[in-house]
């Protein structure tokens, strides 16, 4: 940092009023909030194209000594005639970077980038009269800051879920500016940390919006149908800045049926609703009803599809009947354009894709999708399993990483619960088994269950061998309902036809998926069964894989790894991989490889698993 010739007294006098401030900008803004069913709000986009600078010593907000600045570039400051110190930014005059994407697929000189980026952008607006006004991000990867107008509203952590931050006091009438910073470097203390197998897109990956919300507000609800009483809807509403006694009511319009009912201490009003006549959400027929809440001048139209999940033993019962889980993994990683996936069209392209190959279930890996991807596999039909980014080995004996996971899983479920399509939380994906881990992990699905007990806990585990049988037995396996295991006989273990001779001894009674197997196969490669990398040997494995699937009799789902080829750092075989996982069944420029169409047979012929 390049400083003007002063003694060191008179160097220190310059800073202080910087430093000074510095202490006082520290001064946290308040946590952000969860919003159920945000999507569903009335909003004023702020998408589009925002200004950006690349701050890899993120000098824009620490001094030289690493002091939070009261002068940084979230003041969106120009350079006056006769300032004492120089402005060294000018967004004004910034390349730009679209919103909502990942930064690294819009220019290659950001591609393997890691570190802050700033972006800014103005907008114009009228505040109202007793209403509340909110930032709502859909996602930013990892760390992010954000200010309006020079004010710190917020600052996150998690790059997969949805958060909501209160700018009604930083709002002007007309014209207004927002800065945010967001830093997708990895540390190992974060969630998830620092190996991954898929890209590390940075930046704001998902819809940012203004939403206007009266002083007290519905913010996280919860209507789901009794597993108990059939055609009874129960949950709660919770009801933000609301005296105990105010009137909550919930509406089914093509039901004819409302209830009401009052505000407790704890802002919560309980929900219990007859509801005659009511269809049930299934795969085959995703009913869904429009619902809306009301509290106060608040009102939300929510779209709710009402179905059971249960387990009974070793099944998995939807709406009572026993359901064999016919599934593909996914990424979100967006179809022939790359980068993170966040529209429409990705989640129509995606899940279409999953329905064509037969399936009625998604494993959506391994964090948070897009409310775009749910709202989709509700109207679909598609069953899901929705994952917390615990991915791999993270730092299971810092409470601080419990507390990440925590607050991660909070904002998944607090924002996703009511999606009928989501049937499954999973904890973690292939995390190694020691007691500090089985407990983190343990605690994750206590306060999962505690969120919700209305759906499955479960987490992809690892399997042990001795010989030619793989054993399930991880002791995390006790605080799960459904257990997931991980296997790639054939690929990174033994060849594809090892499959024919392993036997399978599971520890638990409880139903079982085979949450990932598979293996890479570059599109259009191809030669004889046993040419690793061509789609006959892709195929093989799971031709091999198939009938010692069926031989396990507790299971009840499969999610092979995966539908879609996807970018990762970690594969760079140059004329194969060139940086891809290539263990998709479709290419990400949409070939379909050899072992879709068997999978695609086996899934129409019902041939895998027990049939429904
Ligand atoms: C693991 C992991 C995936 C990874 C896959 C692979 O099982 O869960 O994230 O991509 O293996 O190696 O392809």
């Amino acid at each position: 940092m390049k400083q003007p010739s002063l003694s060191l007294p008179a160097r220190a006098a310059a800073f202080l009023p910087f430093v000074l401030a510095a202490c006082c900008v520290a001064s946290p803004a308040p946590a952000p909030i969860i919003l159920t069913g945000a999507d569903m709000r009335p909003a004023t986009s702020l998408d589009g194209q925002w200004a950006s600078i690349v701050d890899p010593y993120f000098n824009g907000l620490f001094s030289f000594h690493h002091e939070e600045k009261a002068n940084g570039f979230f003041l969106n400051r120009k350079a006056q005639p006769g300032d004492h110190s120089p402005t060294e930014y000018d967004f004004s005059k910034a390349p730009t970077l679209k919103v909502p994407a990942d930064w690294n697929s819009q220019r290659d000189s950001l591609f393997y980038y890691e570190g802050p980026i700033w972006y800014q952008r103005d907008f114009t607006y009228q505040p109202k009269p007793h209403t509340r006004t909110y930032l709502h991000v859909g996602a930013a990867n990892y760390r992010s800051w954000f200010w309006v107008n020079g004010q710190k509203v917020c600052d996150h952590e998690g790059g997969f879920t949805s958060f909501n931050c209160e700018v009604t006091s930083a709002l002007h009438s007309g014209a207004n500016f927002i800065v945010a910073a967001v830093d997708n470097t990895r540390h190992e203390d974060n969630v998830p940390t620092l190996q991954t197998d898929w890209w590390n897109y940075g930046g704001l990956t998902r819809s940012v919006s203004l939403i206007e919300l009266p002083e007290a507000f519905i913010d996280q609800y919860d209507i789901h149908l009794s597993r108990t009483a059939p055609e009874q809807v129960e949950g709660w509403v919770h009801v933000e800045g609301a005296q105990p006694g105010v009137k909550v009511e919930v509406e089914i319009p093509e039901l004819g049926v409302r209830t009401f009912s009052t505000v407790q201490q704890d802002g919560r009003a309980g929900v219990l609703l007859a509801a005659p006549g009511l269809e049930r959400w299934s795969s085959d027929s995703p009913k869904l009803y429009k619902v809306t809440l009301r509290a106060g001048y608040d009102v939300i139209e929510e779209k709710i599809g009402f179905r059971t999940i249960e387990t009974r033993g070793t099944e998995i019962l939807l709406n009572g009947k026993p359901i064999f889980l016919r599934g593909i993994a996914i990424h979100a990683e967006a179809p022939y354009r790359l980068g993170r996936a966040n529209t429409d069209q990705d989640a129509a392209t995606l899940l279409g894709w999953a329905k064509e190959l037969g399936c009625n279930f998604v494993r959506l890996a391994h964090y948070p999708h897009d409310e775009t991807m749910l709202r989709a596999a509700d109207r679909m039909g598609l069953l899901v399993w929705s994952e917390n980014p615990v991915y791999w080995a993270l730092q299971f004996d810092n409470p601080k990483v419990l507390a990440k996971a925590r607050q991660q899983l909070d904002e998944e479920i607090g924002t996703s619960r009511n999606h009928p399509a989501i049937i499954l939380w999973s904890m973690a994906n292939e995390t190694p088994s020691y007691e500090a881990r089985t407990q983190f992990i343990a605690a994750l699905a206590a306060h999962a269950r505690e969120l919700d007990p209305t759906r499955l806990i479960t987490a992809a585990l690892l399997v042990r061998a001795e010989g030619n049988t793989k054993i399930i037995d991880d002791p995390l396996g006790k605080a799960l309902d459904v257990i997931g295991f991980n296997e790639y006989i054939g690929w990174y273990e033994q060849t594809p036809a090892g499959a024919d001779t392993t036997t399978w001894r599971v520890d638990y009674q409880k139903p079982l998926i085979v949450s990932e197997f598979g293996g890479g196969a570059k599109a259009g490669l191809h030669g004889s069964p046993t040419d690793r990398w061509t789609e006959e040997y892709q195929a093989d494995i799971y031709r091999h894989q198939l009938p010692m699937l069926n031989r396990i009799p507790q299971l009840r789902g499969m999610s092979p790894w995966l539908l879609m080829d996807f970018r990762s750092p970690n594969r760079p075989l140059v004329g194969i991989q060139d940086g891809f996982n290539r263990k998709g069944l479709i290419s990400d420029q949409g070939q379909r490889k050899q072992a879709f169409f068997l999978l695609q047979k086996a899934y129409q012929d019902k041939t895998v698993g027990k049939p429904d």
